[in-house]
Parts: structure tokens; C-alpha cells; sequence
């Protein structure tokens, strides 16, 4: 399978970070097309919780933890009987805007999550549907892996790596069938935006629902390209993103 082009009745998804919100809503939303669906977070009980509303399974799991990953893919390829997509989504934020003050907890708290996520998971993940003959990855980056943002320098860090990453890896996956792109969603309604969410209210910010995202990666999937980092901004349909590059065939400036 090269693409999830079509019905994605009878597939099989995982959603990481599928305890709360984005992870939730794409959940629900691949539950409702049909999808069975497993729903793993790192809080096994938020997991359980979404998995038993949808009819799916939950997965204690640790996105950071190679081993886990292993273990968690044989689990699926043994109960489910494949996988067709995975949405490698479990995210977190360090809420520090000073890197002089970053302590090593939540430095390496952000790049388990954030980076070796992806990354673990997409290997992972890879080598299942490989077997397979392809399937479809999406990991959710931030609109914050395209334009600089303040607030967080390392949650900017993991997200710009995990465009990098995705853009980077298409041409490999394509020789299996896989397709790997990612979405870049503003601001987003849900518990990681915290004690921001009242602030960013009052500014008149507008926040994106958790369901348009969803939405937004139905799209991406069943468009088939690869190698995308598709922006989600508020009142927009989804778009990829064009990337100006330098023209390294430039001839020299005069001098
Ligand atoms: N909310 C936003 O404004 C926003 C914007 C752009 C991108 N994102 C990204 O969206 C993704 C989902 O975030 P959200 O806004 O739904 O936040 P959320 O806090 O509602 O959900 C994140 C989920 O990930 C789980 N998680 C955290 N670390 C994990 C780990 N190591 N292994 C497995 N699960 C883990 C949490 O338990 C939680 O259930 C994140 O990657 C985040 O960076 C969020």
C-alpha cells in the first residue's frame, strides 16, 4: 500500500500522545473513518481513557524509550495484524524562554519527547510497514519548527529538527511505500498551552481546536505527497509550506 489515499476503514493507527489533546482529537476523528486505532501516551490511564471512548487500545509508552518502541510495534504487528499509520504526536514544552537557566531535567525531558519520539518511533514504525509494503507517518511539529519563537528556544529546537527530519527522510521511505510528512499547527487549544490560554485569549489570539488538526491530518494523509510540513493556522485550510533555500549556484557576488 503506497498511500493512504482512500478509506481508512480497517487501518491501523497509532496516534502517540493520544491521551490528550491533538493526539485525542485525531483519535476520535481516525476512530470515526473506521480506523482501529491504538492510543498510546506515557500516562497509561489518559491512554485508557480515549481508548476505551473510541473502541481501541491503549498503550503505556514512553515515546523516548527505544526499547519500548520495539516492544510496542511487535505488541501492534501481533494484536492488530499490521500498521498503516502512525502519528507520532506525544509532545511537551519546557515553559523556559532563558536557556542560561534550563535545568538537565527539562532539557532531556523536551528531547525525549519531542525529538527521540519521532525519531525512535519513526524507525520504528518504518520498519513495520516496510515489512508491509508502506504506510503513512505524520509527526506533529509546531508552527514553531518554521519561524522563530521566543518563549521556548529548545521546544523551538525539537520542532525545527523535526522538519528537518521529515523533509529529509522522504526519499528514503518512498523506496518502501512510506510516506512521512508533518503538521505545524499555531496555537492550539489544549493542556500543553497552560496558564498561557487566558493570556493568549485576552490578546485576541486565536486558537485553533484540537478537531481542525485532526482534520488537517486526514487531509495530509489521504493527499499521499511526502516530505511536507503542512502549517494549520486559525480560519485556514492546511497548506505545505514552501521553503526558500539559498541558491548555492549563485555566481559570486562582484566585489
Ligand atoms: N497546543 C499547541 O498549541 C501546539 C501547537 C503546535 C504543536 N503542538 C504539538 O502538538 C503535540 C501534542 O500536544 P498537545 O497540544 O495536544 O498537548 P497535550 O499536553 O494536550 O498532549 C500531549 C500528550 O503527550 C503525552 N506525552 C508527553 N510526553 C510523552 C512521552 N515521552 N511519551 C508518550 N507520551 C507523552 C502527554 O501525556 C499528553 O497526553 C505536541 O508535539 C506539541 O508540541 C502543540
Amino acid at each position: 500500500m503506497a498511500a493512504l489515499d482512500g478509506d481508512l476503514g480497517g487501518r491501523v493507527a497509532l496516534v502517540t500522545g493520544g491521551g490528550s489533546g491533538i493526539g485525542a482529537a485525531v483519535a476520535r476523528r481516525l476512530a470515526a473513518e473506521g480506523a482501529r486505532v491504538v492510543v498510546a501516551d506515557i500516562v497509561g490511564d489518559a491512554a485508557a481513557t480515549v481508548a476505551g471512548e473510541i473502541g481501541g487500545r491503549a498503550l503505556a509508552l514512553d515515546v523516548g524509550d527505544a526499547a519500548a518502541w520495539d516492544e510496542a510495534v511487535g505488541g501492534i504487528l501481533a494484536g492488530e495484524g499490521g500498521l498503516d499509520l502512525a502519528h507520532l504526536n506525544a509532545g511537551v514544552s519546557t515553559g523556559e524562554a532563558d536557556p542560561t537557566v534550563l535545568t538537565e531535567a527539562q532539557y532531556r525531558r523536551v528531547m525525549g519527547a519531542n525529538l527521540d519520539g519521532v525519531v525512535y518511533g519513526t524507525r520504528a514504525v518504518a520498519g513495520a510497514m516496510k515489512a508491509s509494503g508502506g504506510g503513512a507517518i505524520v509527526a506533529t511539529a509546531s508552527l514553531a519548527g518554521i519561524i522563530a519563537f521566543p518563549p521556548d528556544p529548545i521546544y523551538t529546537l525539537t520542532k525545527h529538527a523535526v522538519v528537518g527530519f521529515v523533509r529529509s527522510s522522504a526519499l528514503a521511505l518512498s523506496g518502501y511505500g512510506i510516506t512521512i510528512n508533518c503538521l505545524c499547527p499555531a496555537v492550539v487549544d489544549t493542556p500543553l498551552i497552560g496558564e498561557a490560554r487566558d493570556r493568549l485569549r485576552e490578546m485576541g489570539l486565536p486558537l485553533i481546536s484540537p478537531s481542525d488538526i485532526a482534520d488537517a491530518l486526514v487531509t495530509v494523509v489521504r493527499g499521499g505527497g511526502s516530505g511536507e510540513a503542512w502549517t494549520c493556522l486559525p480560519n485556514r485550510p492546511p497548506e505545505p509550506w514552501t521553503f526558500a533555500a539559498p541558491d548555492i549556484w549563485a555566481p559570486a557576488p562582484e566585489p
